[in-house]
């Protein structure tokens, strides 16, 4: 049984509203597919990620923009019923809520692209606005889907009132050196860790370079998501691959979200990285068996039940 303590964690990221289209296959440049079915639903990394953290039980903030249009009521509202506090999070008349539009094929694959909106405008004096509950967190999660002076300046306001920052580098965006010394944990794939390292990666020898590469730039811990493979954990007391849970997967969207969120909750508790990092695989498992990023989130019923019948 995995145990609750009631942590808090604090998110400073984008919000979007997803349009989902499911095909058969994803279109190629000048091709138009016909899709199978429709469907809006709340998104962005951040607001994901917020979302699945309060549904596994921390107490959740979420920093960010809305836009001034019909969206933000709808977003805002889905933050409440998910039970994230949105006290921090600002509308933004002069632009839109982020969108996503999102085309997911009949193997779980998908396709995205965002317009951030408001995600554009996150700004340090919202980070300053924030400070309260970001300085009284356990953990702080980061992604790029915001100004990357906002994510740098977070990191540096964590860090310096001992939060621990995991950041989640995607979309694959260069960083500023000075952010890596500011990481409890980053949470690269393959093509980001490949991107932020400069190591050409072909092996799992070339993964563990990688992730040297960036500890020596500052990063503490280093978690590479794998997909199906799973995850490699390199911190300093050694190197560890924790496998995947085998799942069917009928949409990888938000994979990585369940998994950021899973394993901040669990860092949040107390708990081992490679506990972590199996809590995270877990959630990652649940996600992609369900469609939509944030509808296929997971509950922490959802993942106890799930850890029981895996065991
Ligand atoms: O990680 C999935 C998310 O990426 C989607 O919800 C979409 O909004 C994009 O930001």
């Amino acid at each position: 049984m995995v145990s609750f303590l009631a942590p808090q964690v604090s998110v400073v990221g984008s919000i979007h509203m997803d349009f989902f289209i499911l095909m058969d296959h994803l279109p190629v440049p000048g091709e138009t597919v016909l899709g199978k079915s429709f469907t809006m639903q709340p998104g962005g990394k951040g607001a994901n990620q917020a979302v699945a953290a309060a549904r596994l039980g921390a107490k959740t903030y979420m920093v960010g923009r809305v836009g001034g249009d019909i969206f933000a009521e709808e977003v805002l509202n889905n933050f409440r019923r998910n039970g994230v506090d949105v006290s921090y999070v600002r509308r933004d008349p002069e632009t839109h809520t982020g969108v996503a539009f999102i085309f997911v094929d009949s193997r779980g694959e998908n396709m995205i692209a965002v317009a951030p909106g408001a995600d554009a405008r996150v700004s340090t004096h919202d980070v300053d606005s924030a400070i309260d509950v970001i300085s009284s967190s356990d953990v702080l999660m980061l992604q790029l889907e915001i100004p990357i002076e906002t994510v740098v300046y977070a990191a540096k306001v964590a860090w310096e009132h001992n939060v621990k920052v995991v950041l989640n580098p995607a979309p694959a965006r260069t960083l500023p050196e000075e952010i890596y010394g500011y990481i409890h944990v980053l949470t690269p794939n393959r093509i980001e860790a490949q991107m932020l390292s400069g190591v050409r990666i072909e092996s799992r020898e070339d993964i563990v370079k990688a992730a040297h590469v960036l500890m020596d730039k500052g990063v503490e811990n280093v978690v590479i998501t794998l997909g199906a493979e799973g995850a490699l954990l390199v911190s300093e007391e050694g190197v560890y691959h924790i496998p995947a849970f085998k799942v069917r997967p009928v949409d990888t969207t938000g994979a990585g979200d369940a998994f950021n969120a899973a394993l901040a909750v669990a860092i949040a508790e107390g708990r081992s990285l490679r506990e972590a990092v199996r809590l995270a695989n877990a959630a990652a498992a649940i996600k992609i068996t369900r469609v939509g990023a944030q509808a296929g989130l997971p509950y922490r019923r959802d993942l106890e039940e799930f850890l029981k019948d895996v065991r």
